[in-house]
């Protein structure tokens, strides 16, 4: 996202814009990319519903100074795309596509990731497909494509410490992935597991071939590993129900989900707080505890601070459920009927 960024500032012919708009509930990451770019981040509530951008806030937006729009198509959803990508050219700025979540989604029969000049896919842990570190950009523009070959080229590669270091990592994570010893990390304060963390602390470095033969690897199997996310992400959808107590986040029309992880909203508190605590050891997590727009360790960083009540609200509320491929039937039954248990 970094090298993305400072590569759209370079091409574009306008030299003053330096604000990059976000949705007020994405990754905290988004926006350490965003400062450690050198950019300003504008910040946009979403939507009750679909977790997506609020329209009619975005459209407010003063955008003589913004670079660009970026999406946030968290859990494997889809965001809006054909409209961001619509509102962005109204203003002349340039569409985003953070697919870090949604590799292998679509919207309107287009991949989650392709709209907009430019996308990402994050190869990050937890995400469909993983070498632990990493990520992959996607870009329709030649231009841009020529300011980011050069700009990758100035990176300092990975040594080999790094990548010894990352395939241990790996080996490990697969391990813990398997649902019969979710209670050995969750018993480990110190992995701080379904914790986020803002941490504007890492390297932007090459990624190395050995990781990349990974992550080919399980890329030429994508949709097998996404049709067990989805198979368990519409489980969910299907068997959990909706009361005074949970919210479902509906799903966009027109939208082939991945589910990387199965969001739900439990509308108070203090009951989503315990049953994270309990249930943790079931692979059931909080997501980002904070909107962007209370995020002390950003503010400075941040312009024309907007309202953001609902990203506040899923801040306290949405927790998620795993939809991985080692996710069997018995264990997504159990935590279908400690959220379906739930009353008022
Ligand atoms: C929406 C979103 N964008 C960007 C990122 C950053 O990806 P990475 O972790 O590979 O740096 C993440 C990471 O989880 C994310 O969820």
């Amino acid at each position: 996202m970094v090298l993305l960024l400072k590569s759209l500032k370079d091409l574009s012919p306008e030299n003053h814009r330096n604000e990059v708009v976000v949705p007020a509930y994405t990754c905290y990451s988004v926006a350490s990319s965003i400062i450690k770019a050198g950019l300003k981040i504008r910040i946009c509530d979403i939507d009750d519903e679909t977790l997506s951008y609020n329209i009619d806030q975005l459209n407010g937006i003063p955008f003589d100074n913004v670079l660009c729009i970026l999406t946030a198509n968290l859990y494997g959803l889809p965001n809006q795309l054909t409209d961001l990508e619509k509102i962005a050219e109204k203003h002349n700025v340039y569409l985003v596509d953070d697919a870090a979540q949604s590799i292998n989604s679509k919207y309107e029969g287009r991949y989650a990731g392709t709209f907009g000049i430019a996308g990402i896919y994050s190869l990050d842990k937890g995400k469909n497909i993983t070498s632990i570190d990493g990520g992959i950009i996607i870009t329709r523009s030649r231009d841009l494509s020529d300011i980011i070959d050069e700009r990758y080229r100035e990176l300092d590669s990975p040594t080999f410490r790094d990548n010894a270091v990352t395939a241990v990592k790996i080996l490990i994570y697969y391990f813990l992935l398997n649902p019969y010893f979710y209670w050995l990390p969750a018993n480990l304060p110190f992995l701080k597991l379904g914790k986020t963390i803002y941490d504007d602390k890492y390297p932007v470095k090459k990624y190395s071939s050995m990781l990349a033969s990974i992550a080919l690897l399980q890329l030429s199997r994508i949709d097998s590993i996404t049709s067990s996310r989805v198979d368990n992400g519409l489980w969910y959808d299907t068997n959990l129900s909706q009361n005074t107590m949970v919210k479902k986040i509906a799903v966009l029309e027109n939208v082939s989900p991945a589910y990387l992880r199965y969001p739900i909203r439990i509308l108070d508190r203090k009951k989503r707080d315990s049953l994270v605590e309990r249930y943790k050891k079931y692979g059931l997590t909080i997501s980002y505890p904070n909107s962007l727009d209370k995020l002390n360790e950003i503010a400075e960083h941040v312009v024309g601070i907007e309202e953001c009540h609902v990203a506040g609200k899923v801040a306290r509320q949405l927790i998620t459920l795993p939809t991985h491929i080692f996710v069997k039937e018995k264990d997504r039954l159990t935590l279908c009927n400690i959220i379906n248990s739930l009353s008022e």
